[in-house]
């Protein structure tokens, strides 16, 4: 049985963003800035509202930021405002609405731990710290694109998954990667949904995660990366629709079964498992092709795998024949 649920990132952005929203993000960013000294004053540590320069300084691998930018990743367009990436936002965990960045400061991100199984040489649960402080960490700036039509370009600060695949192992047959959110009732709302499958997933190809382009992320404008942006551990793959670049990841499965993501299990035709960024393959319900910037708001043209086809064309050739337009949806 299909079920069709309507979701909010279904809407094109020209009507899921209306002046009120600009309002009210304004106000949430002011209420995220006043947050270290509502903590402070209920004498929770941040277990309120402790974003920003507090919450950033508790973490434990504060000190790993900033990061040295690595110059080959930087882009034309203007950096969009960190206050923008980080108060509009899905991550359906806490909510489906934009404004989740106060409600995600309940999620736990310390202890955490990342379980590596499958078709691994050997299975290990990882503590996220020493992760972490193991990996070559680099800030790179991104244009990141969501399938809703807005887009941003931030610097993110993380490692190449190429390094965990290495450090997993993988066996000769492991062909895809599972990854997997927490699932956390007591501190994610969202959970209360149960029409949704979760927890949310998503998978890749091995050669899709080892591109020099994956990027593992750890932190955002040099510093932790914060709770409603998928911390402690995310990922980004900048020539993707956004849905793909899973957020607060607790488990990769390898695997040789192509996966089935939390979004296409839902609505396969709309979300498959490529979703490589093309403006000439509409949504089923809205164009492509062009998006709008946050902060900016200005509307420019979308670009063939984001304006990443030098670094990720090369994947999928060969695979048009078989996959047509499920190669960007
Ligand atoms: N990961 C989880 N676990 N849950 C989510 O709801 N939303 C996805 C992706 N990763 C999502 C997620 C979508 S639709 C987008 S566009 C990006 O996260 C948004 O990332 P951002 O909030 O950091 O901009």
């Amino acid at each position: 049985m299909h079920i069709k649920i309507k979701r909010g990132w279904e809407l094109p952005e020209s009507a899921a963003t209306d002046e009120a929203f600009f309002r009210n993000r304004r106000r949430l960013a002011k209420t995220l800035a006043a947050g270290p000294l509502i903590a402070a004053g209920a004498g929770l540590g941040g277990g309120l509202l402790g974003p920003g320069r507090a919450r950033a300084a508790a973490d434990p691998t504060a000190d790993l930021y900033p990061a040295a930018r690595n110059a080959r990743y930087t882009v034309e367009r203007e950096l969009t405002d960190e206050s923008d990436a980080t108060s509009y936002n899905n991550f359906y965990e806490f909510g489906s609405e934009k404004t989740i960045a106060g409600k995600a400061q309940a999620l736990r991100t310390r202890p955490w731990t990342v379980q590596i199984d499958g078709l691994v040489e050997k299975e290990q649960t990882l503590d996220v710290d020493s992760l972490i402080r193991s990996m070559p960490l680099e800030e790179r700036v991104y244009r990141f694109r969501c399938v809703e039509a807005w887009a941003m370009t931030v610097p993110w600060t993380g490692f190449p998954f190429a390094e965990l695949v290495r450090r997993a192992a993988p066996l000769s047959a492991a062909k895809y990667i599972r990854m997997e959110t927490l699932a956390d009732e007591a501190t994610m709302p969202g959970l209360r949904a149960s029409w949704y499958p979760w927890p949310y997933t998503e998978g890749v190809t091995i050669e899709e995660a080892t591109n020099e382009l994956s990027l593992l992320v750890t932190g955002l404008y040099g510093k932790p990366v914060p709770p409603q942006n998928g911390a402690p551990l995310r990922l980004i793959l900048p020539w993707k629709y956004g849905f793909k670049s899973i957020k607060s990841i607790v488990r990769f499965t390898f695997t040789d079964e192509r996966p089935v993501s939390f979004w296409e299990e839902l609505q396969g035709q709309e979300y498959g498992f490529w979703a490589n960024v093309n403006p000439e393959v509409s949504h089923p319900r809205w164009s492509q092709a062009t998006e709008r910037l946050l902060t900016s708001r200005e509307t420019v043209p979308t670009l063939l795998y984001n304006g990443y086809g030098e670094y990720v064309a090369e994947l999928y050739k060969g695979l048009e024949s078989e996959y047509g337009d499920r190669l960007f949806r």
